[in-house]
């Protein structure tokens, strides 16, 4: 498959697979007792993702793949982490790892934009960048509150020791010497170069994300991406 249908058919599928995430995790938060803004706009984000999905799907149509529905992996449609653990705590985990999540995507579909010249590619870009900074927000407003409602310090034994777990993807990427380069066409359907979307997603947990932890007591001042991948 070319570059362009297999980054789309797998953004297609990552799309749901965040519907589906973000839908258990509503599930406990009602259970929680969680206040009634973060309820709903946990919803929108449940019918943002469907969409998503399906406007990727769409794109990738658009670049000539199959038309047969995109098989999921059943696997990754439910939350795996601490499985045996309260649902008050299985609800850190979800809001923490949806913040590191939406915080790269913003920066990730913000380079997805810039390189867009397709018009399709362009409005999905545009639908999905706009959608991402509402679940950014959503998803720290989140902790927030879990925060508020469990004390920092109870938050803090959980989350501190799981936070490089979180972060393994960026934090682990390792880029070889030569990456390829895309040639302007494959740009065109926004996609970015290999090395610039992992130096780019690496730079947004160093800048945003560890200091949002920080900010928040979950995370000493002195960590830094370096450290955390030690404690991998
Ligand atoms: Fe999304
Ligand atoms: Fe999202």
């Amino acid at each position: 498959m070319n570059r362009v249908r297999l980054a789309w058919l797998r953004q297609s599928r990552t799309e749901y697979m965040a519907a589906s995430l973000v839908a258990e995790m509503t599930h406990w938060l009602v259970v929680l007792g969680v206040g009634p803004d973060l309820l709903v706009r946990a919803t929108r984000v449940v019918s943002d993702e469907v969409r998503h999905a399906t406007i990727c799907r769409e794109l990738y149509l658009h670049a000539g793949g199959a038309p047969e529905p995109i098989a999921l992996e059943p696997k990754r449609l439910s939350h795996a982490d601490d499985l045996g653990a309260p649902v008050h705590l299985r609800a850190i985990t979800a809001a923490a790892e949806l913040a590191c999540e939406e915080s790269v995507a913003l920066t990730v579909f913000r380079m997805r934009l810039e390189n867009a010249t397709d018009p399709v590619a362009r409005e999905v870009c545009t639908v999905i960048l706009r959608d991402e900074a509402t679940h950014r927000a959503f998803a720290w407003e989140l902790l927030d509150e879990l925060i508020r409602m469990q004390g920092v310090d109870a938050v803090r034994a959980w989350a501190r020791p799981r936070i490089a777990f979180w972060l393994r993807i960026y934090l682990r990427a390792k880029l070889g010497e030569h990456e390829p380069v895309y040639p302007p066409k494959v740009l065109g359907y926004g996609l970015v170069d290999r090395r610039q979307h992992w130096t780019a997603m690496r730079a947004t947990v160093e800048d945003d994300v560890i200091p949002r932890f920080q900010e928040r007591g979950l995370l000493e001042f002195t960590a830094t991406g370096a450290t955390l991948l030690q404690e991998l």
